[in-house]
C-alpha cells in the first residue's frame, strides 16, 4: 500500500483489517475530516428476520453538533478557549467601542467597513426601508392583548415575505439568490435594505400593540436605535429624543448580538434557507429558534431567575439546587467558550454608564452575588461555566423594557448575522446544498396493521407512553353539568 499522506488520518476497520486514507484539510484555525469519507468503511447488515444482508456506509454521529462543521464562513471568529470573538477580522472590544450598529452591520454582510459614502448610501438605504405596508398592522392587531413578542416577531417577519412575491424562489424560479449577475444581487440588496430597515418597526410595534398605542414612524436624523426608541416610546411629544446613554448602550449591545456564527438560531435560518425558502420565511425561522430559553430566551429567564431567587441571601440555596440539577442558572455556560464570554466584559461597562442615568436596579446585588459565588464553586470551575451574554438582561431590565420584551432585543441585531449567513450561503461558489441530515434508526422492525377491533387493551405504565388524559380549562362548571347532544365523554 502506498505510504499515507502527511495530512491524512489512517483509519483501521478493525472488524476486517482494511484501511482507509481520510484527508485532513487544513485551514489557519481548523483542522478537519470530511464526515461522507466515513460512508466508504462498509457496514454489513442482516435482516433479523429474513436473514438478507445489505451494505451500509458507517454513518457518524454528532448529537447536538458537538462537532460537526457545517458551513465554511468568512463572517465570525471565535476561539472559546482565550475567549475571542471577531466579525471579520475585528475583534468585537473595538467594534463595541468605536463603531455603530449600522457600521457592523455593513461589516458583516459585506465583509469590509463601508468608506463614508458607501456608509451613507447603506444608512439612508436601512432607513428608507424602515416602513411596513399599513395592512401589517392587521397582523399586529390579530394577536391577544398578552401575547409574547416574540411569537408576534416571528409570525410578522413570515407574514412579510407575502408582501414580497419578487423575493420568492418559489415564484420567481429557484436560482433567484444563486445567479450572481447584477439584477439577482441588486434584488438580494433590497431584501437586506428592507429586513434589517424592518426589523426595528416591527419590534417596536410588537411592544406598541400591547400597550394599546398608535403605530408611528421617528422623523429623520435618528441614528438606528434612536428611531427604534422613538418608535417604541415617543406618544407625540414636539422634538422628542431618546435619552443619547441609552440609545448608545442599545447601539453597543445591538453590536454585540449582530453575530456569534453557527449559535441554534442562525443555523435554523440557514437550514430552512438551504430550501431556498424566501429569507423573511427563513427569518421568522430563526425568531422561533432564538426565542427558546437556552438560545436569547435566556436574556428574560435571566431576570425571571433573579426574582424568583430574590434577596441575595437566597443564592446560596439557589446554587445547591442548580448542583443537585433541580434548577439551571441562566446566564451561564457555553457551548463554545469555556472561559470568560468577552461579550460579557463588555456589558459590565455598559451597565456601569446605564446604571448613571436610570439609576442600579435592585437585582443586581442577587446577581453580583450568583456571579461571584458561581464563579468560586468547584461545580462551576470544573465545568467550565462563565457568565455569558444573556446578563445583559440587567441593562434591558434597568431600561425599562418588559421582561418578555429582552429575546426580540436580541432578535433585532442578530437578524444581520442571519442575513449575512443566509447571503453567504445563496452566493456560495459550490451552490446551495440542501441541509438533509442523517439518523440512526432504532425504532421497530417492519409489523403487519391490525385491525382497531383486534387490538388488545395496553397498559400505559408511564405517562410518556402514549396520551394522557388533560384537563380541560374551557369547560366551566355549568357547562360540564349541561346536557346536550354529543357530549364528551371526557
Ligand atoms: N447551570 C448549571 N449547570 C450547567 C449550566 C448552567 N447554566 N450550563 C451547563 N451546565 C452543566 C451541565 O449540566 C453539564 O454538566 P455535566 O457534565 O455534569 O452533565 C455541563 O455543565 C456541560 O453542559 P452542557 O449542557 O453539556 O453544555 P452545552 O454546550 O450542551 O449547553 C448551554 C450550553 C448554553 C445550553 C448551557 O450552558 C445552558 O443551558 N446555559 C443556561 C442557558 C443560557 O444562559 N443560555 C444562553 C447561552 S449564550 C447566548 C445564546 O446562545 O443565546
Amino acid at each position: 500500500m502506498a505510504p499515507a499522506s502527511k495530512d491524512s488520518l489512517t483509519v483501521v476497520d478493525n472488524r476486517n483489517g482494511k484501511t482507509y486514507e481520510i484527508p485532513i484539510a487544513v485551514t489557519a484555525h481548523d483542522a478537519s475530516v470530511p464526515a461522507s469519507a466515513f460512508k466508504d468503511i462498509i457496514h454489513v447488515k442482516e435482516d433479523p428476520r429474513t436473514g438478507n444482508k445489505e451494505k451500509v456506509g458507517l454513518r457518524v454521529v454528532d448529537r447536538g453538533f458537538l462537532n460537526t462543521a457545517v458551513i465554511q464562513s468568512y463572517i465570525t471568529f471565535i476561539d472559546g478557549d482565550r475567549g475571542i470573538l471577531r466579525y471579520r477580522g475585528y475583534p468585537i472590544e473595538q467594534l463595541a467601542e468605536q463603531s455603530n450598529f449600522l457600521e457592523t452591520s455593513y461589516l458583516l454582510i459585506w465583509g469590509e467597513l463601508p468608506s463614508k459614502s458607501q456608509y451613507d448610501r447603506f444608512h439612508d438605504e436601512v432607513m428608507n426601508h424602515s416602513t411596513t405596508h399599513v395592512d401589517i398592522e392587521h397582523v399586529f392587531k390579530s394577536f391577544r392583548y398578552d401575547a409574547h413578542p416574540m411569537s408576534i416577531l416571528t409570525s410578522v417577519f413570515a407574514a412579510l415575505g407575502s408582501y414580497y412575491p419578487e423575493a420568492n424562489p418559489s415564484l420567481q424560479g429557484q436560482n433567484l439568490f444563486t445567479k450572481k449577475d447584477l439584477a439577482s444581487v441588486q434584488n438580494m440588496d433590497k431584501q437586506i435594505y428592507r429586513l434589517i430597515g424592518k426589523a426595528p418597526t416591527l419590534a417596536a410595534m410588537a411592544y406598541r400593540v400591547r400597550q394599546g398605542r398608535h403605530f408611528i414612524t421617528p422623523p429623520p436624523g435618528l441614528s438606528y436605535t434612536g428611531a427604534f426608541l422613538y418608535q417604541m416610546d415617543c406618544l407625540g411629544q414636539a422634538e422628542y429624543k431618546p435619552n443619547p446613554v441609552l440609545e448608545r448602550a442599545l447601539d453597543i449591545l445591538f453590536i454585540l448580538h449582530a453575530d456569534h456564527e453557527m449559535n441554534a438560531s442562525t443555523t435554523t435560518v440557514l437550514q430552512a434557507g438551504s430550501s431556498l425558502t424566501d429569507p423573511y420565511s427563513a427569518i421568522a425561522t430563526g425568531c422561533a429558534s432564538l426565542y427558546g430559553p437556552l438560545h436569547g430566551g435566556a436574556n428574560e429567564a435571566v431576570i425571571r431567575m433573579l426574582i424568583s431567587i430574590g434577596s441575595p441571601d437566597n443564592v446560596p440555596a439557589f446554587l445547591e439546587q442548580v448542583k443537585r440539577r433541580e434548577k439551571l442558572l441562566s446566564g451561564f455556560g457555553h457551548r463554545v467558550y469555556k472561559t470568560t464570554d468577552p461579550r460579557s466584559r463588555i456589558i459590565r461597562r455598559t451597565a456601569d454608564e446605564v446604571f448613571k442615568v436610570t439609576g442600579k436596579d435592585p437585582l443586581i446585588e442577587t446577581a453580583m452575588r450568583l456571579h461571584d459565588m458561581a464563579l468560586k464553586d468547584e461545580y462551576f470551575v470544573k465545568r467550565n461555566l462563565y457568565p455569558n451574554v444573556d446578563f445583559c438582561g440587567l441593562i434591558y431590565k434597568a431600561m425599562g423594557f418588559p421582561l418578555d420584551f429582552f429575546p426580540v432585543l436580541f432578535a433585532v441585531p442578530r437578524v444581520v448575522g442571519w442575513i449575512a449567513h443566509w447571503r453567504q450561503m445563496m452566493l456560495s461558489p459550490d451552490g446551495v446544498k440542501i441541509w438533509r441530515p442523517r439518523q440512526i434508526y432504532i425504532g421497530p422492525e417492519e409489523r403487519a396493521y391490525e385491525p382497531i377491533g383486534q387490538r388488545q387493551e395496553r397498559e400505559q405504565r408511564a405517562p410518556t407512553d402514549g396520551p394522557t388524559a388533560v384537563f380541560h380549562s374551557g369547560q366551566s362548571k355549568r357547562s360540564k353539568l349541561a346536557t346536550f347532544v354529543g357530549k364528551s365523554k371526557l
